[in-house]
């Protein structure tokens, strides 16, 4: 089989990754990749929203089946447009990515179905808005969010009146997030642990993936801004198989079947971020694609044939207990360009990568990165994610940390409490 996998990230390198050991696989493009699929894989200089070319691409070079990564390709319909040209392709159609693409569309699914969610308005301008924040139905801290795609970063928590207008500001008339910005949710705010929970379905049926655990904040104890992701572990210490199961019947069946049942058929990958709250698990939001970083520790704990997992999906017959997962913890520490997530230098040599790559101790995903004569250098804001196994969460992130401490580039940041929940909940 010839795969093309969609994505630069430390998800697509994981997944080439994961590809590669399959004895069906003859060939895999990335389209773009980094410098780490360029070691798996052959990298093609097509952007992943650029669906025309990925699509003339795929059909020129007989691909047997593409696996998006990144959610704008799929929000766009890169699905629908493969199909219709009898292409195989992993992910869910354009109208039912709108999951992901719309948070006001997701917010109306939930209430429509009782799934449980956080309780919201939108306000489609700024004055209404701030009409909506200064009534009170929404205590504070309210969350302040943009309708559309936004990177993970177009959520806000605002603790009091200015925080709040700061937040209306910058999502509806600076338009920090573009179009994304028109509309706008005020959400009430949910306590709790966070739990990032994956599945895979074929429309009706579902093959929930073991669990994670995403850090989102910038710093350490969860603090400063949030980003796409700085590190995440499985399993989740906080979800029991009690809890699981919950998960299972009253939020990811719910949603496939009543997708299903709108005309909205899902295959592909349906995450949904959890807040564990003291009244259940509640759906922060739904996304249409694996998570970055929660496929790298996910990826090194499956010890199946990842090609039959998206093949089943496709081809409608995905069943729960064919996927087999290996018993031991996994993690991953991101390490990124000082200043991520807003302002960040890039074009940083990278020192101690190879040494690091070579050893058995843990696994390195790239992210952000680029070969200049057969050098590294940083190429984005996420640069690599240092990831490994071990039979207690602890070993495996003991083995990330001593090997993180190995790399070096300039302004390099990266938390050093991944990991550091309960062990004892595991
Ligand atoms: P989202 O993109 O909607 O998942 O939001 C990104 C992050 O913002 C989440 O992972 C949470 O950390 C936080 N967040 C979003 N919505 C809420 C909420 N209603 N209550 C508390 N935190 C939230
Ligand atoms: N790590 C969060 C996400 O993939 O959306």
């Amino acid at each position: 089989m010839k795969v093309l996998v969609v994505g630069s990230g430390g998800r697509e390198h994981a997944l080439a990754w994961k590809i590669s050991q399959s004895k069906k696989v003859k060939k895999i493009f990335c389209a773009p990749g980094n410098a780490g699929t360029a070691k798996i894989a052959e990298n093609k200089s097509i952007a992943a929203n650029d669906i025309k070319g990925l699509k003339s691409f795929a059909s020129k070079e007989k691909i047997d089946l593409t696996v998006v990564g990144p959610e704008e390709p799929l929000t766009l319909g890169i699905v629908d447009e493969f199909e219709e040209k009898g292409l195989k392709i992993f992910g869910p159609y354009k109208i039912s990515a709108e999951i992901e693409g719309s948070k006001l569309f997701a917010k109306q699914f939930m209430k429509r179905h009782k799934i449980p969610t956080a309780e919201y308005r939108t306000a489609a301008s700024a004055d209404e808005a701030r009409q909506i924040v200064r009534s009170g139905e929404i205590p504070y801290p309210v969350v302040i969010k943009a309708d559309g795609l936004a990177g993970g970063k177009g959520v806000m928590i605002c603790r009091n009146e200015i925080k709040a207008e700061e937040a209306i500001k910058t999502i509806m008339e600076e338009k920090k997030f573009g179009e994304a910005g028109n509309k706008i949710l005020i959400e009430e705010f949910l306590r709790g642990k966070e739990a990032s929970f994956i599945a895979v379905s074929d429309g009706v049926k579902l093959a929930p993936f073991v669990t994670t655990m995403d850090h989102k904040a910038v710093f350490d104890g969860d603090k400063g801004p949030n980003t796409g992701g700085m590190g995440a572990i499985s399993p989740s210490p906080f979800i029991s198989k009690d809890l699981f199961n919950e998960v299972v019947k009253d939020i990811m069946f719910p949603t496939i079947t009543r997708l299903l049942e709108e005309g909205r058929k899902y295959k592909g990958v349906l995450y949904a971020g959890l807040m564990l709250t003291a009244e259940g698990p509640k759906v922060l939001e739904f996304n249409c694609r694996f998570g970055d970083p929660e496929t790298q520790p996910q990826m090194l704990r499956m010890k199946s044939d990842i090609i039959d997992v998206f093949m089943a999906a496709i081809n409608g017959n995905v069943l729960d207990k064919e996927i087999k997962w290996s018993n031991k913890a996994s993690g991953c520490v991101v390490l990124t360009s000082g200043g991520y997530p807003t302002q960040y230098e890039k074009d940083k040599v990278i020192e101690g990568l190879e040494e690091v790559e070579d050893s058995k101790d843990c696994m390195i995903f790239h992210a952000g990165t680029k070969t200049k004569n057969s050098k590294y250098y940083t190429d984005g804001g996420r640069v690599l994610n240092v990831c490994a196994t071990g039979k207690s969460l602890k070993e495996a992130m003991d083995r990330i940390y001593s090997s993180a401490a190995k790399v070096y580039f300039e302004a390099i940041h990266y938390r050093r409490d991944i990991g550091t929940t309960k062990e004892e909940q595991l």
